[in-house]
């Protein structure tokens, strides 16, 4: 079964003029780890509202073609169905955290979802040491940092167990270390889940490509409003190099989509060390 299945799906919002989606087609498999990018406004965070099905049950507007997220139909089922398996953390973390305490937040949808207590506190125990905050559980949302905001929203999404967890911009308000940081948690959690025996699918929406390009199985760059490019990132990137889409390609992967062929590279460096010596020793010097 696909986890997420949109079959020419097409979205104006209520009150402006266009289109923001025109015949999205997008299939997600179990446990893949997919990279939506794409230059601002091109309606990356319109596509995973479609996901949750907040499109068009929260957000008034001409909505057609068909979604299906693990199964469910979202016009047949409400936010909340989808909402216990399928979770979201949202571009502003601040606003997806409304107790007193980040141990409530956390608990907040086990809660909801009737589990015992025993397993509540399980539960939470589990995804603050997973995400790496146990030191943040009585603190109050509003007291933490950005970084440690977005951490707590996503152990209160992973506390519910779900089979599909989008991140729609996880690194926004995070500097560019605790933004390497928080990639290599979410797959590490990723890898952890899988170990206890649950496969999670990740949809991971994100302008810094570089730090998740070791990570992902699948690559789709959207443009005004359109798929244009979805495969295996390196063929997506190199695609989007050629075509000169505007996404921010990795600086040491542009020099050798530039210079692959002339030098013969066969596979891309993995650390700019790599490049140089490649070059000082080999294709350089014989084919440059
Ligand atoms: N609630 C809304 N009502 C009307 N228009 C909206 C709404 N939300 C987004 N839009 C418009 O839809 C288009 C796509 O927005 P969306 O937020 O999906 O883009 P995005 O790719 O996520 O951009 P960014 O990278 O800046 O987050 C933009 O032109 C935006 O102004
Ligand atoms: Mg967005």
């Amino acid at each position: 079964m696909n986890v997420v299945d949109l079959r020419s799906v097409s979205f104006r919002y209520a009150g402006s003029e266009r289109n923001v989606l025109s015949d999205i087609n997008l299939k997600i498999e179990e446990g893949e780890s997919v990279l939506i990018t794409g230059p601002s406004g091109c309606g990356k965070s319109t596509i995973a509202r479609v996901i949750m099905g907040l499109i068009p049950h929260s957000y008034p507007g001409d909505f057609s073609g068909e979604a299906y997220v693990l199964g469910m139909n979202i016009l047949e089922n409400p936010v909340s169905r989808i909402a216990t398996n399928c979770g979201i953390v949202f571009q502003n973390p601040e606003n997806q955290l409304f107790t007193f305490s980040v141990e409530d937040d956390v608990a907040f949808g086990p809660e909801n979802l009737a589990l015992p207590p025993y397993e509540i506190c399980r539960r939470v125990d589990e995804s603050l040491r997973l995400v790496g905050i146990e030191h943040l559980r009585h603190a109050s949302p509003n007291s933490i940092s950005g970084g440690e905001q977005q951490k707590a929203a996503i152990a209160s999404i992973i506390s519910m167990h779900p089979s599909l967890i989008i991140f729609d911009e996880p690194t926004s308000m995070l500097d560019p270390s605790s933004s390497a940081s928080l990639i290599q948690s979410i797959f590490r959690l990723k890898e952890s889940l899988r170990e206890m025996g649950k496969e999670i699918t990740l949809i991971i929406i994100e302008h810094r490509i570089n730090l998740l390009i070791n990570h992902i199985s699948r690559m789709i760059v959207v443009s005004d409003g359109k798929i244009v490019l979805d495969g295996d990132p390196m063929t997506v990137l190199n695609e989007s190099f050629e075509r000169r889409i505007p996404i921010n390609i990795p600086p040491l992967l542009r020099i050798y989509f530039r210079i692959k062929d002339r030098c013969g590279l066969e596979k891309p460096p993995r650390s700019l060390q790599e490049l140089l010596s490649y070059l000082r020793e080999d294709g350089w010097g014989r084919n440059g």
